[in-house]
């Protein structure tokens, strides 16, 4: 994929962004959501790719838009399987809560993983601790191997997962092993890009997510040169039988970071929605909005971080009486 694309990613998640932020602390997810979803799915009418999304906001029968299997872009070349969030963290904006983000991820086709809308089980972590992590070992080796390699001791490494009653003991063995933790109400994108970003105080993820936003995250690790392993967690023969029929003939494989994203050519962008602790929120100025997003290339680990001012409106809002 050419390096040129990654500017084109970026106009599709700040559409997203721009539109969804409108809605923060409204209390209405699924209208943040539908905004997110249509301003994504216009841009990408203008993206010169011969897209597939292969992640995205459900089978056709239940998402009119940016449906699995549903074909993007306006291009002939290059042939690629897009894997989207227009809003992660639908509560997030819902409450106006931080860390909100519209994602896209974009790789050759074939090389995402197709993941039902499911649980996975998840375990990430930063360059540093690479190739360090075992998602069947316990969590006080998992932290032990995390400390380890970041120099320091267990009770300086921070845990990131989400706050769920299925993670009670998970938490209780993190706090038992004497390790710092952060409970999140949602997004757990940003939680496993934060354990590879600098100045973030978080090293480790652990817990059950959703599976879509487990390859998106994939995305963004191999991109930060950071490390994953994750399990899909089908309940019931229903759920075995969706993951069979996207290909895993085994839904109960350890998937590697290579399983859930082949090769180094992935693309990452993001928008922050509601300020968090990589990107700040939308800003609404009047007649013109920014937004700061984060745009990543696996082939070279470039990370750029573009700030933008769009214009909204040429009109002047106020004008001063007696002009
Ligand atoms: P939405 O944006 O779809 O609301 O997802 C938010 C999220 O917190 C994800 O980041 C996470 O993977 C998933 O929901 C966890 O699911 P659950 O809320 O069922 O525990």
């Amino acid at each position: 994929m050419e390096r040129e694309l990654a500017l084109e990613f970026v106009r599709i998640t700040e559409a997203a962004a721009l539109a969804a932020g409108r809605f923060m602390g409204r209390g209405d997810k699924e209208a943040a959501d539908q905004a997110a979803v249509d301003a994504m799915r216009s841009v990408f009418d203008t993206v010169h790719i011969d897209g597939t999304v292969v992640i995205g906001e459900g089978e056709m029968d239940e998402a009119p838009m940016l449906y699995i299997g549903e074909k993007v872009g306006i291009g002939s070349q290059p042939k690629v399987d897009v894997a989207v969030d227009p809003l992660e963290g639908t509560n997030l904006v819902a409450k106006g809560l931080p860390n909100a983000l519209s994602v896209v991820a974009v790789a050759p086709a074939g090389c995402l993983l197709h993941a039902p809308d499911i649980y996975m089980d998840k375990i990430a972590v930063g360059p540093q601790a690479k190739g360090c992590i075992k998602l069947d070992a316990s969590v006080r080796e998992n932290l032990q191997a995390v400390a380890d390699a970041l120099h320091k001791d267990v009770q300086d490494v921070t845990a990131i997962i989400l706050d769920r009653p299925r993670h009670a003991e998970i938490i209780k063995e993190i706090r038992a092993a004497g390790a710092r933790v952060k409970l999140i109400s949602d997004g757990d994108v940003s939680a496993a890009i934060a354990t590879a970003l600098p100045n973030t105080g978080v090293d480790i993820l652990f817990g059950i997510g959703g599976a879509p936003e487990g390859v998106i995250a994939a995305a963004a690790l191999k991109c930060l040169g950071g490390d994953m392993q994750a399990r899909l967690k089908p309940e019931g023969p229903e759920e075995v039988e969706r993951v069979r029929k996207m290909g895993l003939d085994d839904p109960a494989k350890l998937l590697q970071l290579d399983d859930l994203v082949k090769g180094e050519d992935v693309f990452f962008a993001a928008t922050g929605i509601t300020d968090g602790d990589m990107l700040r929120g939308v800003r609404y100025l009047g007649q013109t909005a920014e937004t700061h997003s984060l745009v990543m290339r696996g082939i070279t680990g470039t990370i750029r971080n573009i700030t933008a001012t769009h214009i909204l409106s040429r009109k002047p809002r106020f004008v001063a009486k007696n002009c």
